[in-house]
């Protein structure tokens, strides 16, 4: 009799949570995050992207078997079949977790088809292989990408009391002051923010070196520092339309544009490698 209970419990449960989720799978995602182990085949763990190069010559060893396959080369597609099953493998000697994604019996039956010039067979295991490829593709590669190369602002400091997240609020105070004073006509505040703003761009752009030494980003660039002097000009004898039009372009130049690249990418990956806490969890 209590076991009878027992399970009737067991049902309900199981039956709230399945409509807890149903409810809410409009609201969360599921993303299959990358084994951890990942990291080491990155900079800054190692000194080169690793696991990247891999991979570029895994495509680069396709291409080439599937050439050699079709124009019925025997030696040079043995050469890049066997590196091919090489680097193919690699895969789990860098991340043990993945070996069950790895085909490995297709890779071996590509490369025996290869040794017995059978042109044919390895064109349809080169297929399968292609599978593998794009299946674990489509579950890890954006994800993975965006874990491990997005660059990241966390340990950017301005300057040792500064954060970097502190110093972005200040200036987008300025761009609105500037808008602000302008609009109710007090001209020197506005001019003073500009000053103020002029200086904390420069301040900006010296934490850009520290990712950026090849290619250099001057920031202010020329073109910035053109349409700050065009804007401190309207704002001492133009109209509110120039005023408007140079502080609008300003922010597109200095903000969006690095935004666009910078935080967007940045804002992801924090979400994503936040450590979902239980608690949040049940929240949600
Ligand atoms: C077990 C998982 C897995 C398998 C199997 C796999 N890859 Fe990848 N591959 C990845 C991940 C993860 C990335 C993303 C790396 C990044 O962008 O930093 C990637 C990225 C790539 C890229 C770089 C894409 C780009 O242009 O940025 C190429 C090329 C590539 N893989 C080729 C291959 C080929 C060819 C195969 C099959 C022979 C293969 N991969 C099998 C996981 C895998
Ligand atoms: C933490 C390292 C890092 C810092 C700091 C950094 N960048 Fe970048 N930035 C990169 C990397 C790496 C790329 C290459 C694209 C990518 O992988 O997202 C890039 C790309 C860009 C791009 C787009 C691509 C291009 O070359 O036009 C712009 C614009 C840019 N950065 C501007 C800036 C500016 C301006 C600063 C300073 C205010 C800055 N970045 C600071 C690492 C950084
Ligand atoms: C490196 C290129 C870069 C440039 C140039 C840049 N930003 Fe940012 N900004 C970022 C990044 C990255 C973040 C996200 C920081 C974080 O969340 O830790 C950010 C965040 C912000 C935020 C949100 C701060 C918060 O409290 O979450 C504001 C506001 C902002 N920026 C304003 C500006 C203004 C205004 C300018 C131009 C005068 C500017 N930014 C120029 C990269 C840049």
């Amino acid at each position: 009799m209590r076991w009878r209970y027992f399970i009737i419990l067991q049902i309900v449960i199981l039956l709230v949570a399945a409509g807890l989720i149903y409810k809410h799978q409009d609201k969360a995602q599921l993303v299959k995050t990358p084994p951890t182990e990942l990291a080491q085949w990155y900079k800054p763990e190692n000194k080169r992207q690793v696991w990247l190069h891999n991979m570029f010559k895994l495509r680069r060893e396709m291409q080439a078997v599937e050439f050699y396959a079709k124009n019925q080369d025997a030696e040079h597609m043995n050469k890049w079949a066997e590196q091919l099953n090489e680097h193919y493998l690699k895969i789990a000697e860098m991340v043990p977790s993945w070996q069950k994604k790895l085909a490995v019996s297709t890779a071996a039956e590509l490369r025996n088809a290869s040794e017995q010039k059978d042109y044919a067979s390895v064109l349809v295991q080169h297929k399968i292989l292609q599978q593998s490829c794009d299946s674990c593709h489509d579950d890890y590669q954006a994800i993975t990408a965006l874990t491990y190369r997005t660059p990241d602002f966390s340990k950017i400091q301005i300057s040792s009391e500064l954060s970097f997240v502190d110093h972005m609020d200040t200036l987008t105070r300025q761009v609105n002051q500037i808008k602000i004073s302008a609009q109710d006509g007090n001209k020197p505040l506005a001019l003073s923010s500009l000053v103020s703003l002029n200086d904390g761009m420069t301040i900006l752009g010296e934490t850009c070196v520290d990712c950026h030494k090849k290619d250099r980003k001057p920031y202010p660039s020329e073109t910035m520092k053109k349409t700050l002097s065009s804007l401190k000009q309207s704002l001492e004898s133009g109209t509110a339309k120039e005023q408007g039009r140079d502080l609008g372009t300003l922010a597109v130049l200095a903000c969006a544009r690095c935004h666009g690249t910078h935080r967007i990418a940045y804002g992801a990956k924090q979400k994503l490698i936040k450590e979902i806490s239980f608690s949040d969890l049940i929240k949600h």
